[in-house]
């Protein structure tokens, strides 16, 4: 078996996951003892009051320092990055400020917890004009989801896709969230799960759980599908 992990705050020092290098390699370490082969680090991109993150040399010299001291454990590294969505994204996404999953077309979004139908409709669009696929990550967890699952049904007609994270599955944000999840899962919406790692115990990327729970309760098949084939895809840059 074989893991893709695509969401996940391993860069050291630039958001408010892994805290020093070798906190990183810890984490590391911990994603190849649950079989993850390939990992996107996607450090917060766009947050105000905090690093920006935008896509420029000093952001590919600390992930090359990374995957320099990670030379030994046997976990593929990419860069990417979670975007926060505001209305200043389209003119960043023109400039080529925004990293996107190992520089392809797919971008990990961020929404605002409580954003409206209306600005995940309008951003959603603008974002697909200019060339870019959204893959949204964690949708059980926006408020207007939670209200109405079904939401997500045109925004996946568009061609945006879904990124579930692992603990949500798991219930480790709550019953509404992980009733969302599972209703998303149910209805074949998602295209990925990953594990959103903050660190090695709460929000970690220990992510052997989620795969042996998806298993069970769906299929094997299923599991491979959303934890290693189609992010492996998205990492190609694939169509999915
Ligand atoms: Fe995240």
């Amino acid at each position: 078996m074989k893991l893709c992990d695509l969401h996940t705050h391993l860069l050291p020092g630039v958001d408010d996951g892994a805290t020093s290098m070798e906190y990183a390699l810890q984490m590391l370490r911990n994603a190849a003892a649950s079989d993850v082969a390939l990992l996107a680090v996607t450090p917060h991109c766009n947050r105000p009051c905090e690093k920006r993150n935008y896509l420029d040399g000093s952001l590919r010299e600390r992930f090359l320092q990374l995957q320099q001291a990670a030379k030994d454990i046997p976990v593929d590294l990419v860069l990417g990055g979670e975007v926060l969505v505001d209305e200043q994204l389209p003119q960043l996404l023109r400039q080529k400020k925004i990293p996107t999953i190992n520089g392809s077309r797919y971008l990990l979004t961020e929404f605002p917890v409580d954003a409206t139908p209306g600005f995940f409709q309008d951003m959603l669009q603008s974002t697909l004009e200019l060339g870019y696929i959204p893959l949204i990550a964690h949708p059980e967890r926006y408020l207007s989801v939670c209200q109405m699952p079904q939401i997500v049904v045109p925004w996946l007609d568009m061609g945006c896709h879904l990124q579930l994270t692992g603990g949500s599955i798991m219930g480790e944000y709550g019953k509404t969230v992980q009733r969302t999840a599972v209703y998303l899962l149910q209805q074949d919406f998602v295209a990925c799960v990953a594990s959103d790692a903050h660190g090695l115990h709460h929000r970690s990327n220990f992510l052997m759980d989620v795969y042996d729970h998806l298993s069970l309760r769906y299929s094997k098949q299923y599991a491979q599908c959303l934890m290693y084939e189609t992010p492996m895809g998205i990492c190609c840059d694939n169509d999915i």
